[in-house]
């Protein structure tokens, strides 16, 4: 065995927090990464294997090598440069938002706001905003990364509105909401729209834009009378009630990961 290097004895001892916090790194600590991914809902304990293998996983920005042991709470675990959600006392509830509520934390009116839907702790904020008169599938999460991602104002996750709108719009005006419609901030980006009935368009956006699907609509001198989202990204629901709300499941939150990482790379950026 090596001897170890000589001190010198002009060197002070470092302080007992850091020789226990050497120790500590110096043990094969922490749990195994494809335990931590396989319990986060990233598939099977050899999916996430497969997944380590082919260098999809990053760990603290290093790609990871199986066997790798990890801190959950402290490390930043990362498949396709999307964070895993792993770190503890992250909640994500999705909230069927009925109309006359509001979406901000606090509203400066007394009025009910989307918050006061759901449990008070750990303190979540809206993904996002609908309007006051706008229902539908709403976000709350104390996970400001994923927030951030989900929001992006140029190439955030797809939703989707179901729009009721005064008349009906003809094959050209459709094309116009797919191919854009210049707005006073600019043109829209492409969009999928369709009319399953006369006068109800379901019209899909990753935009995040105020007022966007309202203001498109009026631009084709069709006023929106409903508005109701019934996605954000892979997320959707049928069967939630207005005013209820649910957490997602581990599958739905890998899911959204997913979808934000795959809209990062379609526009080329890192996520
Ligand atoms: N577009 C709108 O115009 N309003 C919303 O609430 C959401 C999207």
């Amino acid at each position: 065995m090596m001897a170890p290097p000589p001190t010198d004895p002009r060197d002070p001892e470092p302080p007992l927090w850091e020789q226990l916090a050497e120790q500590h790194r110096q043990l094969p600590g922490g749990e195994r990464l494809q335990k931590v991914l396989a319990s986060t809902g990233w598939g099977s304990r050899r999916v996430c294997e497969e997944l380590i293998a082919e260098g999809r996983v990053t760990v603290n920005g290093e790609i990871a090598v199986l066997g790798r042991r990890v801190d959950p709470t402290t490390d930043l675990i990362e498949v396709d440069h999307a964070p895993v959600g792993v770190k503890p006392g992250l909640v994500y509830y999705l909230l069927n938002k009925p109309t006359g509520v509001v979406t901000t934390a606090k509203d400066t009116h007394g009025r009910k706001t989307v918050v006061d839907l759901v449990p008070s702790e750990p303190r979540v904020f809206p993904v996002g905003r609908l309007d006051a008169d706008t229902e539908g599938l709403l976000l709350l999460t104390n996970d400001g990364d994923l927030t951030h991602r989900i929001t992006h104002p140029s190439h955030g996750v797809e939703k989707e509105y179901l729009v009721h709108v005064r008349g009906r719009l003809s094959a050209g005006e459709l094309r116009r909401l797919r191919e854009g419609i210049e707005l006073e901030d600019g043109m829209t980006a492409p969009a999928e729209a369709s009319q399953p009935t006369p006068g109800v368009i379901r019209l899909t956006i990753h935009e995040g834009r105020n007022r966007q699907v309202r203001r498109m609509c009026d631009a084709l001198g069709h006023p929106v009378l409903r508005l109701v989202r019934t996605r954000v990204g892979p997320i959707t629901d049928r069967s939630l009630r207005p005013g209820d709300w649910r957490e997602l499941s581990t599958g739905e939150r890998r899911a959204l990961t997913e979808a934000v990482a795959a809209q990062a790379r379609r526009y080329d950026q890192p996520s």
